[in-house]
């Protein structure tokens, strides 16, 4: 049975001393709760912090972003070796913000999930329409395209160590959440799409969670969905209380 994942993604927030008293606080709230995998994505600078103050607990650090050259000239920018050695265990890639922001691409995405399956990260790729794609009707074409694309000659081996993360562009940072409905019909149409292209028995084991507004009060509908494996949460993973309901509605 494929894993429920929790996980946080904290974007631009968070210094190191926050990390630490965060995690520290959020430890005994979700210690024991192990229907699901905790994770914290964090701000590079924080990760170190975030690793040493989550030692010893069920919560596990991941980065927010990874290059896909193993070193060079390329200012600005973290190498798999670098959050390898500091303890990173999960990586985020091709979220909407870097795709909007950021020039990412599925292309660029595609290149950044090799390198971090290749140096032994789970990835957690975010895909998912915009506004005008949904009300064009053309999401599960969107969100078909991205899947193949972004996972373009991974092998089958590798796929046990990518989550799929389902945002709809929309429902980011918005207040706005897809239904409980939408979110099992799309993360169903992606689902489908692994089928396709490695098989019904991997397809059936790929964790993908919903991302996009999650929170404290809508999580419970959303993960009692077949296909919705978890979720992927921005403003609420700030909050304890909020991120360890979260917690709690996967443990039910
Ligand atoms: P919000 O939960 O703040 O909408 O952000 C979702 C998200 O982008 C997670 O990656």
């Amino acid at each position: 049975m494929r894993r429920t994942v929790i996980a946080g993604n904290w974007k631009m927030n968070m210094t190191p001393s926050e990390t630490k008293a965060f995690i520290e606080a959020l430890a005994p709230m979700v210690a024991g709760k192990d229907k699901c995998d905790i994770v914290l994505c964090v701000p590079f600078v924080d990760i170190a912090t975030a690793v040493e103050a989550a030692k010893g607990t069920n919560i596990k650090i991941g980065a927010e972003n990874i290059h896909f050259e193993e070193k060079g000239a390329y200012t600005g920018e973290i190498s798999a070796k670098m959050l390898k050695e500091i303890g990173t265990e999960y990586v985020i890639i091709g979220h909407s913000e870097r795709r909007q922001y950021f020039g990412e691409t599925d292309a660029t995405v595609n290149l950044r999930t090799k390198a971090a399956l290749a140096a032994g990260f789970k990835a957690i790729v975010c895909l998912g329409e915009v506004k005008e794609e949904r009300l064009s009707g053309i999401t599960n074409e969107i969100v078909r395209m991205q899947t193949k694309l972004d996972l373009a000659g991974i092998p089958a081996e590798d796929l046990k160590n990518v989550i799929i993360a389902y945002e709809p562009v929309w429902a980011i940072g918005t207040g706005l959440t897809a239904t409980p409905e939408q979110a099992d019909e799309t993360c169903g149409v992606i689902r489908e799409c692994i089928a396709e292209l490695y098989g019904a028995a991997a397809a059936e084991e790929i964790t993908i969670q919903y991302g996009g507004s999650m929170n404290d009060k809508n999580a419970a509908e959303l993960l009692a969905k077949v296909n919705v494996d978890g979720g992927l949460i921005g403003g609420a993973s700030l909050k304890t209380d909020a991120f360890t309901a979260i917690v709690n509605a996967a443990n039910l």
